[in-house]
């Protein structure tokens, strides 16, 4: 087992993608202020895929999930979700941050009914729906507790229910355990896996973790900084592997030194510290 290179591009035509990312590039400000973000990005993913974007601070991963978010928009280029274009925020996407996101004036199920609750369903609908979610990240019990009354953990979880609860087509996690220590975060992992197998969602999930890229995904895509861009592109057998000391195994160790090589290639010392 080993992680294989692909054109994450050309994995599939648009129209069979279940997200298209076709020559879209960022730029903040104008002029001398001008930050070239990300360069003409293509990146086709399919219905399932558990994407894991990963490259080192700087390289414009949070700058890609806000585009799909549709938080902000591209200075070139299209992105589509089942043809769709994006031009705004939706319900058919579901976004989980690094942290804080949560409404501290609202109960855990309150928080998780939210969005039902915005796209027009009753509270009833809206708390069934919230606590069939918190059933599935084994958060059935905390209904009633605040945020600050939940660990970091706990909290995460709760963002991950608020982002499944509308039912959303894609699922664009930006770093999310980024803020936790490690044995939470690696608990976490396994769920987040079991999830993806329950559910069969398309999952975007931005890290600047190589080890979390191969833990997870079934499709690697490498980026650079300055200016942010698409290195390399892999698919992964060990995202789905069943054996439980996959991420300790020869094979991953070696895949995870393919990819720090080839990071380390370009880049100057001080990106790869950061
Ligand atoms: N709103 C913004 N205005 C100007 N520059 C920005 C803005 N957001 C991000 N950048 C710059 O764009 C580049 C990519 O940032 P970002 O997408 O946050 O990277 P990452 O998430 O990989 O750390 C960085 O050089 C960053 O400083
Ligand atoms: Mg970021």
């Amino acid at each position: 087992m080993q992680i294989e290179p692909y054109e994450c591009g050309t994995r599939c035509a648009p129209s069979e993608a279940k997200l298209a990312i076709e020559g879209v590039s960022k730029i903040y400000g104008a002029g001398a202020e001008a930050v070239v973000a990300l360069t003409p990005m293509d990146l086709m993913v399919r219905d399932g895929d558990f994407l894991c974007v990963v490259g080192p601070s700087g390289c414009g991963k949070t700058t890609l999930l806000n585009l799909v978010a549709g938080f902000d928009t591209p200075t070139g280029g299209s992105i589509r979700l089942d043809g769709q274009e994006i031009s705004g925020p939706g319900a058919e996407r579901g976004v989980v941050f690094q942290q804080g996101a949560l409404f501290n004036w609202m109960n855990v199920l309150e928080n998780v009914a939210f969005g039902p609750r915005a796209t027009g369903h009753s509270v009833a609908v809206a708390h069934e729906r919230a606590l069939r979610t918190l059933q599935m990240v084994g958060l059935e019990d905390f209904v009633q507790k605040y945020p600050y009354q939940l660990s970091g953990g706990m909290q995460q979880r709760v963002g991950i229910a608020r982002a499944l609860t509308n039912d959303p087509e894609v699922l664009l996690m930006d770093e999310p355990f980024a803020a936790l220590d490690q044995q939470t975060r690696e608990g976490l992992l396994g769920e987040i896996r079991d999830l993806w197998k329950r559910t069969g969602k398309t999952i975007l999930w931005i890290t600047h973790s190589i080890e979390e890229a191969l833990f997870l995904a079934t499709h690697i895509v490498v980026m650079s900084p300055r200016p942010g861009r698409v290195r390399a592109a892999f698919r992964s057998e060990f995202g789905t592997s069943e054996d439980p000391m996959v991420a300790v195994s020869p094979e991953f160790v070696a895949a995870k030194r393919q990819i720090i090589e080839l990071l380390s290639a370009e880049a100057p010392k001080e990106v790869l510290a950061q």
